[in-house]
């Protein structure tokens, strides 16, 4: 029987290749990975990595946004139905029509969008950054965000823009309800709470916050829920995202016990890339993603503002 972890370091050597990994990726993918991240940190990668391959263990959009940013390098990923129920809703047609009646808005569209919507936006914004991005712009200007409902809510909330949002949603975080946040801490009062802001119980958590003047609890990306989870004093921390961000949570804390609040919250697109598919991915270097070059261009002003900031 192969040995898929001593083949696969033999073929990311000889290929010069270098395999990215998302928080939500299964363990056994993550543990094989040269970097585990958020959104914002694996395009930061993927644009500066000198490797000729880049073994994308994601979704389709996040492959789709190395090729942009790394025109020249191959990017792989391993199962090319590895999609997300965010990206998909919203397409370019209903982009271009929302643009013609509403000329002087400016587009602010989540990185979780395919390339030819990036293409039409003015910027991209992961949720590291998305904050920083939408107060960076004119007061006065109106904004559309897209294309996820419940961070488009949290971002209106904290900057007081003209922001018009999108009724788009991820099926995994629309799933995750107040009700289970609030009985979690109900029952570990003590808890620290880490909420990605893609969550449905986003607007209601924020509202208990603020009545009770409560520190705990924290809406951040993937990446910045693992750093909060590693500086804070709290034993019990409460996850209000995707489950396999557990993974990398306890290896950094193994003595914290971290309770997510829906234990089937799982991103099956995510789950779909295995250590076998990978090693497949490598030995014949495909499935790739290649954005054609007119498109990537259009595309990169708005990724490139997403990298700069935050
Ligand atoms: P992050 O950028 O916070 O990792 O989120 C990506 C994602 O797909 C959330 O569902
Ligand atoms: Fe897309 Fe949701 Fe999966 Fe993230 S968790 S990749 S937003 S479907």
């Amino acid at each position: 029987m192969l040995d898929y972890l001593i083949e696969i370091k033999n073929l990311k050597e000889k290929k010069d290749a270098i395999i990215l990994a998302h928080n939500y990726q299964i363990p056994e993918v993550q543990d094989i990975a040269d970097f585990v991240g958020d959104s914002l940190g694996l395009s930061r990668i993927a644009a500066k990595t000198k490797a000729k391959i880049i073994v994308f263990c994601g979704v389709h959009f996040m492959a789709e946004t190395a090729s942009i940013l790394s025109p020249e390098k191959k990017i792989l990923l391993p199962d090319l139905d590895a999609g997300c129920s965010l990206a998909d809703s919203i397409n370019v047609k209903q982009l271009i029509d929302w643009k013609k009646k509403n000329p002087d808005a400016v587009v602010v569209s989540y990185v979780n969008t395919t390339a030819d919507i990036k293409a039409e936006s003015d910027y991209c914004c992961t949720s590291s950054n998305a904050l920083q991005i939408v107060q960076s712009i004119d007061d006065k200007k109106d904004i559309l965000f897209l294309p996820d409902m419940f961070l488009g809510a949290y971002v209106q909330k904290k900057t007081n823009k003209k922001i018009k949002i999108w009724p788009g949603e991820c099926h995994v975080h629309a799933a995750m309800k107040f009700e289970e946040i609030k009985n979690l801490k109900d029952e570990y009062p003590d808890s620290e709470v880490l909420i990605h802001p893609e969550c449905a119980c986003g607007s209601q958590a924020m509202l208990m916050a603020e009545r009770n003047n409560d520190k705990s609890i924290h809406f951040l990306s993937t990446e910045a829920m693992i750093g909060k989870s590693q500086e804070s004093k709290s034993k019990n921390v409460i996850v209000a995202t995707e489950e396999g961000i557990i993974h990398k949570m306890k290896k950094a804390c193994p003595e914290k016990n971290f309770i997510p609040i829906n234990r089937t919250s799982k991103c099956n697109f995510m789950k779909m890339i295995t250590v076998e598919k990978v090693y497949n991915s490598l030995k014949t270097e495909s499935p790739e993603i290649k954005v054609p070059i007119k498109l990537a261009l259009k595309a990169k002003t708005a990724i490139d503002r997403m990298i700069e900031i935050g």
